[in-house]
């Protein structure tokens, strides 16, 4: 079970940076070329959004159940700070991922809540862009960049 929920993870981590560069990309370019907000723009950040939930959601449960990294780390806290490679999957991944997924939910109801476009692109440039930067640089890269089964 472990290897398909983890291929899933690997997997949907594509459809995250797709989503997310897509969105930052059609906020700026709003925001600095005063364009009109679109069923693009909104589609885009929707599918960003929601990709993050799934993203969280298949995170939790490899965090929870299916790690073998995880699990032996709650085995031996003290043990598992002190070692770089567990301390990472333990602590640093998650709480980053989990920020960064907050930061883009409190972006989506503040460019909902905006009053014109012009400041709807510019909370979208801003918040989508911070969340996603985090994201990118808090995947373990040195990972396979495809599920190897
Ligand atoms: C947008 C959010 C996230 C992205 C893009 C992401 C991406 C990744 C990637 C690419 C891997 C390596 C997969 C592989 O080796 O094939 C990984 C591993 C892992 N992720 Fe995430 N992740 C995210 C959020 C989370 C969250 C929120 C949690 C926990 C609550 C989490 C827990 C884990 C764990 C425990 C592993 C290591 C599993 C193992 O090898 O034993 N991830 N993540």
């Amino acid at each position: 079970m472990f290897t398909y929920v983890l291929a899933l993870h690997n997997v949907l981590r594509w459809l995250v940076l797709l989503a997310g560069a897509v969105t930052v990309v059609l906020a700026w370019r709003g925001w600095l070329g005063r364009r009109s907000w679109t069923g693009a723009e909104r589609g885009a950040a929707r599918a960003f959004v929601a990709m993050l939930d799934f993203q969280f959601a298949v995170g939790l449960a490899l965090y929870l159940f299916y790690s073998p990294i995880t699990r032996s780390g709650f085995g031996d806290m003290g043990a598992a700070m002190r070692d770089a490679p567990v301390r990472y999957f333990l602590v640093e991944h998650p709480v980053i991922m989990v920020a960064a997924i907050a930061v883009a939910h409190v972006g989506s109801v503040k460019v909902r809540r905006a009053a014109s476009d012009a400041e709807r692109f510019q909370r979208a440039a801003i918040w989508f862009g911070l969340a996603f930067a985090a994201i990118a640089g808090f995947v373990p890269w040195a990972r396979p960049m495809l599920p190897s089964f």
